[in-house]
C-alpha cells in the first residue's frame, strides 16, 4: 500500500527488443591485435565473438534507438505514448546531455522526463527497479528502458586482459502497469564505492579532466583488475539472488529461469550453481555478445523471448564496477512464442 492508503500498481515487462551491430569482433581477430588464442579466451570466459559499432560519430544513442524504435513498434507504442525514458549507460554519447536525451529526441519521444543511470553492468537492474516505482505509485502508465553499452569506445585493445570480454549492444523493455498480475515483484540494489579501486575509468571527469597527458597514458580507457572483480562478482550475484529467492519464499526447483549479467561463463556457472539452478534454466548469451555492460540482461530477453511463457519465474541478477550489484524477481507478463510469430 502507499502512504496514502492507495494500493500500488504492479509493474510488468510488456515488450522487448535488442539491437546489436553487424560487424563481428571474433577471438581469431583478438587474436591477431594481442597475445591470446581462441582456446584460453573461450576456456576462461565462455567468449567466442562479440559485435562492435563501426561508423564515424556513431555512439550508444544509435544503439539505444535502434532498439527503442523496434520496441515500440514491436508493442504498438506510439512514442507520444511514452511517459518517461530511462538509460543505463556506461559510455554516454557525451558528459552531458544523458544519452536519454539524445535517444528520446531520436526517436521523438517527449517533451518527457528522461535521464541516464550509472550503475556500470548492474545498470539494467538499477533502471528498471527505478522504471517499476514510477508504475507502482501511478505516475507514469509507459515507461521504456534501455541498457546501451558502447564498450568499443573505453577499450584498450593493447590490454589483453581486458579487451577479450567486452563488446557493444542495447537491449531495451516497455514497463506498464501489469496487465495480469503478473510482473516485477521484488528489487534490491546495493552499491559499495571501495570497490571503485579494481574498475574504473581513470580520467576523463572532474577529478582528472582529460589533457594531452592522460591520452598518452592511456588513462581513458577501462582500468580492470580482473581477478579482484571475479572474485567479488561471484560472492555478490550469488549473495544477491539468495537473498530475493529467501525473502520471496523461492525454491530453486520454483524458478523457472535465471538471467544473469553476461560477464563471464564461469561467473554464470557459480551463480547458478549457489542457487542450485541446472544451466538449462539460466540465459547465456556470452558466447555471441560477450560483455555488453547494461545492455547484457535485455538482450537476454529478448534472445529467449520466444522460450517465456506467462507467469514463468524469473530472477535477474548483475554485478559490476562501482561496485554494484543488484537483482530483481519478476514473472513473465505475456506469451513470448505468440509475439515472435507476430513479427
Ligand atoms: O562486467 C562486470 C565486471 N567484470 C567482470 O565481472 C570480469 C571479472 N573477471 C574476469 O572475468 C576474469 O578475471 C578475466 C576474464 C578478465 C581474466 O581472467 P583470469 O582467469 O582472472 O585471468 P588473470 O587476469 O588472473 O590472469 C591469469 C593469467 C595471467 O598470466 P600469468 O601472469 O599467470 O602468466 C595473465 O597474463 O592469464 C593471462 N591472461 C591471458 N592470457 C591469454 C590474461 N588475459 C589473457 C588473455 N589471453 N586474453
Amino acid at each position: 500500500m502507499k502512504p496514502n492508503g492507495h494500493p500500488q500498481k504492479i509493474a510488468a515487462i510488456t515488450g522487448v527488443y535488442g539491437y546489436l551491430p553487424d560487424y563481428v569482433l571474433t577471438n581469431a581477430e583478438l587474436a591477431r591485435m594481442v597475445d591470446t588464442s581462441d582456446a584460453w579466451i573461450t576456456e576462461r570466459t565462455g567468449i567466442k565473438e562479440r559485435r562492435i559499432l563501426k561508423g564515424e560519430g556513431l555512439g550508444t544513442s544509435h544503439m539505444g534507438a535502434e532498439a527503442v524504435r523496434g520496441l515500440l513498434a514491436r508493442t504498438g507504442t506510439r512514442p507520444s505514448e511514452v511517459d518517461l525514458l530511462i538509460c543505463a549507460t556506461t559510455t554516454p554519447d557525451l558528459v552531458f546531455p544523458s544519452t536519454a536525451n539524445l535517444i528520446s529526441d531520436m526517436v521523438g519521444i517527449g517533451p518527457v522526463g528522461s535521464f541516464d543511470v550509472q550503475a556500470a553492468c548492474s545498470g539494467f537492474i538499477y533502471a528498471l527497479s527505478i522504471a517499476t516505482q514510477f508504475i507502482a505509485t501511478g505516475t507514469c502508465r509507459k515507461v521504456v528502458v534501455v541498457g546501451a553499452d558502447k564498450m568499443s569506445a573505453i577499450i584498450d585493445y593493447t590490454d589483453r586482459a581486458t579487451c577479450v570480454i567486452f563488446g557493444d549492444g542495447a537491449g531495451a523493455v516497455l514497463v506498464e502497469p501489469s496487465p495480469n498480475g503478473e510482473g516485477i515483484l521484488d528489487t534490491i540494489i546495493r552499491s559499495d564505492g571501495a570497490g571503485m579501486i579494481h574498475l574504473h575509468q581513470k580520467a576523463g571527469g572532474s577529478r582528472l579532466p582529460p589533457t594531452a597527458e592522460t591520452v598518452a597514458k592511456r588513462l581513458h580507457y577501462v582500468h580492470q583488475e580482473g581477478a579482484a572483480v571475479y572474485k567479488f562478482a561471484i560472492a555478490k550475484m550469488a549473495e544477491v539472488s539468495q537473498e530475493i529467492m529467501s525473502r520471496n519464499n523461492l525454491r530453486a526447483d520454483m524458478i523457472h529461469w535465471l538471467v544473469p549479467h553476461q560477464a563471464n561463463r564461469r561467473i554464470i556457472e557459480s551463480t547458478a550453481e549457489r542457487m542450485g539452478l541446472p544451466m538449462d534454466r539460466v540465459m547465456v548469451t556470452i558466447q555471441k555478445y560477450g560483455n555488453t555492460t547494461a545492455a547484457t540482461i535485455p538482450l537476454c530477453l529478448w534472445d529467449y523471448e520466444s522460450c517465456l511463457k506467462p507467469g514463468d519465474r524469473m530472477i535477474l541478477a548483475a554485478f559490476g564496477g562501482g561496485f554494484t550489484w543488484g537483482a530483481a524477481y519478476l514473472t513473465w507478463a505475456y506469451d513470448g512464442a505468440e509475439r515472435t510469430a507476430a513479427h
